[in-house]
């Protein structure tokens, strides 16, 4: 048995995670969800394989999060494999904005900003801090943070692309959180990696390029990095590839921050 736990799980990457791995009855598949609001294909997956176990929680509430790690450590009995923080959003309305566009909107600026660290970064170090002690008695002792290509300087550099200022700050904020997580843990054993999933099909994709403006504003600036680039992958693509890089994670290359290829470079 291989246990493995998703923030996120109810929608997009998340759910692909869930899908993919519960397929096997031989990993255990815990669904870490904030509500059960939007998890209707997942309780529809979940009574279908009885190794998907749907825990609700609270990402922000290190309290919430000793009570879901005790549930998931009453299943496996004290232990978890891997770990994958996959819950995050590109905040407040003001992602489409420039940095220099916020100039006489300090409290929006705040906002874009304050917002997306407490949601992408500290929330994530809330869940890897509970979780601490069940990863240390897993077998393969992984954390997993799914980031974003945003969160990248060579990417921004070639591409151009200057949108999504708190999201790809955070992103690239726990980059380097997860690496002093690697530094920190590799006496234990532990291994973390930052892993990009790509361009993929989901509500949050939809969100930030689906309209047709944006979508062409967007291709253009992505096409300056890869000119192939035609539009977002499926869920299933990405996750069949990110599971392939975190199933190669080894403590060489433990605390980087790689693209679902497996490399530094190629993002789509
Ligand atoms: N799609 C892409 O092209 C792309 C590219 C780069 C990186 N990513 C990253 O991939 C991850 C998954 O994104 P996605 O595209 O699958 O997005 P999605 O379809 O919008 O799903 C996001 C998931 O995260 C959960 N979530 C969001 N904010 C949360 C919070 N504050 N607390 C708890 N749960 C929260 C959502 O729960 P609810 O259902 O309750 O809202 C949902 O389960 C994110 O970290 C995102 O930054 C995606």
């Amino acid at each position: 048995m291989v246990s493995w736990a998703i923030t996120g799980a109810t929608r997009g990457i998340g759910l692909g995670f869930v899908d993919n791995l519960s397929v096997d009855p031989k990993n255990q598949v815990f669904a870490i969800i904030r509500s059960r609001a939007t998890a209707g294909p997942l309780e529809e997956l979940a009574a279908k394989r009885k190794n998907i176990h749907i825990v609700v929680t609270e990402i922000s509430d290190p309290k919430k999060l000793d009570q879901a790690a005790a549930e998931v450590s009453e299943v496996t009995g004290g232990s978890l494999d891997v770990l994958i923080l996959n819950a995050g959003s590109a905040g407040p309305e003001t992602s489409v904005l420039q940095p220099s566009a916020f100039r006489g909107k300090e409290e929006a600026l705040e906002k874009e900003i304050n917002e997306n660290i407490k949601n992408n970064l500290l929330s994530n170090m809330f869940v890897i801090n509970c979780f601490l002690d069940l990863v240390r008695n897993g077998k393969e002792k992984k954390i997993i943070f799914i980031s974003s290509q945003s969160g990248d300087v060579e990417f921004t550099r070639i591409t151009g692309f200057a949108n999504v200022l708190g999201y790809s700050a955070a992103k690239a904020g726990m980059n380097l959180v997860i690496s002093k997580y690697a530094a920190e843990l590799a006496q234990d054993g532990i291994k973390t990696l930052s892993l990009s999933p790509g361009w993929v099909d989901t509500d949050a994709a939809k969100a930030v390029t689906g309209d047709p403006e944006v979508r062409k504003f967007v291709l253009t600036a992505f096409r300056k990095l890869n000119p192939n680039v035609n539009g977002p992958a499926s869920v299933n693509e990405s996750v069949t590839n990110q599971l392939q890089v975190i199933q190669s994670l080894t403590e060489a290359t433990s605390g980087k921050f790689l693209t679902h290829h497996g490399n530094s470079d190629e993002w789509f």
